[in-house]
């Protein structure tokens, strides 16, 4: 073999190596994106007819999933993970921007279900599952955070507003779920379903955490936040305030 030849092989091995091995950390790192729509859309499929520990509606995960993907959210907190039927959408849309979600249960039982969710849905990597009363965790998380779900003890929604805003940061988005205009409580003639739409409004107004009681008053009068309810059929009520500046 000539020099040239023998040259011209070397270089070509060089090349064919880096190739291969670039794109085997390729593969390594990036997750591969239709597998995991495959497997969510397969699990949310399977699950559509039995969430029953109060998870919200399809239509407000997708909202969820919207909110997160539009905006390049990558640093969530989700406070009420029940069995994780949200929870399994805010997790992959963050696997679309390369974030990561901390999601918060007080009730064992529930989390471990949720855990075996995420495991089924091909999501797990993405939450990091926390076992703990969200009243003492959430002042000790550090943030910022981009984006927070708000979903636990209603009656609680107030003060899990007061210690997460100065966490989100500038352009980030607080979430509230189950929060309902006053004037579409027991409305009848209103979207969603009407006696749900009741139940977390007045019905349960006695206290139990049920409640929101005047949490919209109290996010819409932070200057700061550009508060609304989004306007979603057969939703259970979500609020949305982006963060526009610090306080
Ligand atoms: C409405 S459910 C959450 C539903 C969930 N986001 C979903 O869509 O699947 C509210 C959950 O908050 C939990 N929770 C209530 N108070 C809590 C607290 N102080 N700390 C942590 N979790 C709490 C409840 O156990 C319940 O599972």
């Amino acid at each position: 073999m000539s020099r040239q030849l023998q040259y011209l092989v070397v270089v070509l091995c060089v090349l064919l190596a880096v190739f291969f091995s670039t794109s085997l950390a390729e593969d390594q790192k990036t997750p591969n994106a239709e597998n995991i729509d495959k497997q969510v859309q397969k699990f949310l499929d399977s699950h559509r007819w039995s969430w029953r520990d109060a998870n919200v509606p399809e239509v407000d995960g997708k909202a969820l999933y919207d909110i997160i993907l539009q905006h390049g959210y990558k640093n969530a907190l989700e406070i009420g993970t029940s069995t994780g039927h949200s929870t399994v959408w805010i997790a992959w849309a963050l696997s679309k921007t390369g974030g990561k979600l901390i999601t918060i249960e007080i009730d064992k039982y529930k989390r471990d279900q949720a855990l075996a969710h995420f495991k089924e849905a091909g999501v797990a990597e993405y939450i990091d599952s926390r076992l703990a009363d969200a009243h003492e965790l959430v002042s000790k998380l550090e943030g910022p955070f981009d984006f927070v779900f708000c979903d636990a003890d209603k009656d609680w929604y107030k003060n899990y507003l007061e210690a997460v805003e100065p966490k989100l940061s500038v352009d980030g988005c607080f979430a509230a779920h189950n929060v309902f205009e006053v004037s579409n409580i027991g409305s009848g003639g209103g979207r969603g379903r009407e006696g749900y739409r009741g139940g977390f409004g007045r019905g349960f107004g006695g206290g139990g955490g049920y409640w929101v009681g005047d949490f919209l008053e109290y996010v819409r009068s932070f200057s700061n936040l550009e508060t609304k309810v989004l306007d979603l059929q057969g939703s259970n009520g979500l609020c949305v305030s982006y963060k526009k500046a610090e306080k």
